[in-house]
């Protein structure tokens, strides 16, 4: 049978139908139908299908260990946001998730109650508070949340080589009570990558490329739903804006300035700080 235009779709579906699992059929049938609908909306180009090969060849060969530009991709796409939308529905009083981003390094040190994960680095100084609780209000000791931000600069120990001991990330445990504390900098907003294909794409469009002041939070309690989210800045700049659609209203705090004198890990601070007072209330599953 000789294809044409309109009837080239089904052979192909019918193909990709053979799928050894039914679950890669379902997907590679679905993917092969919206290709070719978008394919004769837009009535394609080989031009334009050449510049998109060679866009995602080259976001390929952008790629490495510690960069990945197809993650970027699907990020400004807000796709990935969709897909945490999709997989993390939880019921109204759990904290929301969102998008755990590339920077992320496994194996951050323990550290006690209060541990500044900033020392040494330069910002205002910032404290966490709260509870990591259930759905009914009941405290979780033992739960740990695992932490990361930017510096002042925006950049992450993953983007900093020269880096060899943990900064700016640390684990902390809940207390008996539930409570846990953290010390940091003040994140700011920051740029995503702008040096490669993503950014060449970016450039062509009225797209803002910054994301609001944010902390990330992983909390991965037994017994309750992995718990990936961050902790955003009230009041920021690019806080509509966010590039990758990670923003969620639940995940807005206020960081609140606080006098010098008393802080929350029990020291005495000579000069003003900001703190944030957040309880993470984790989804049973
Ligand atoms: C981040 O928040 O670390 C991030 C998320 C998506 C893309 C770039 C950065
Ligand atoms: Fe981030």
């Amino acid at each position: 049978m000789s294809v044409d235009e309109d009837n080239i779709t089904e052979p192909a579906v019918r193909r990709w139908a053979t799928a050894h699992s039914p679950r890669l059929g379902e997907l590679m049938t679905a993917l092969v139908r919206r290709l070719h609908d978008f394919s004769r909306e837009v009535r394609l180009t080989e031009d334009e299908w050449a510049a998109a090969i060679a866009w995602l060849t080259a976001a390929g060969q952008t790629s490495d260990d510690k960069r990945q530009e197809l993650i970027l991709t699907s990020d400004v796409l807000g796709l990935s946001t969709l897909v945490v939308q999709l997989n993390n529905r939880f019921g109204p009083r759990a904290t929301p998730a969102t998008v755990l981003g590339p920077f992320h390094i496994d194996g951050s040190p323990t550290a006690p109650y209060g541990f500044d994960m900033a020392d040494g680095i330069e910002g205002t100084t910032l404290f966490f508070t709260g509870r990591v609780t259930d759905i009914e209000g009941k405290p979780l000791p033992g739960a740990v949340l695992d932490v990361w931000q930017a510096d002042a600069d925006g950049a992450y120990e993953a983007q900093l080589p020269e880096v060899d001991e943990a900064r700016l990330r640390a684990k902390y445990r809940t207390r008996e009570d539930g409570s846990y504390c953290i010390r940091t900098i003040a994140p700011r907003g920051y740029a995503i990558p702008m040096d490669g294909p993503v950014g060449d794409l970016m450039r062509r469009t009225d797209i803002s490329h910054f994301r609001p002041a944010h902390v990330h939070f992983l909390i991965d309690e037994p017994g309750y739903r992995k718990l990936t989210t961050h902790l955003f800045q009230e009041g920021g700049p690019y806080l509509d804006s966010d590039v990758v659609f990670g923003t969620r209203d639940a995940l807005i705090t206020p960081f609140t300035e606080r006098p010098p004198g008393p802080a929350p890990d029990g020291s005495t601070l000579e000069t003003a700080y900001l703190q944030a007072e957040y309880d993470f209330v984790l989804q049973p599953g």
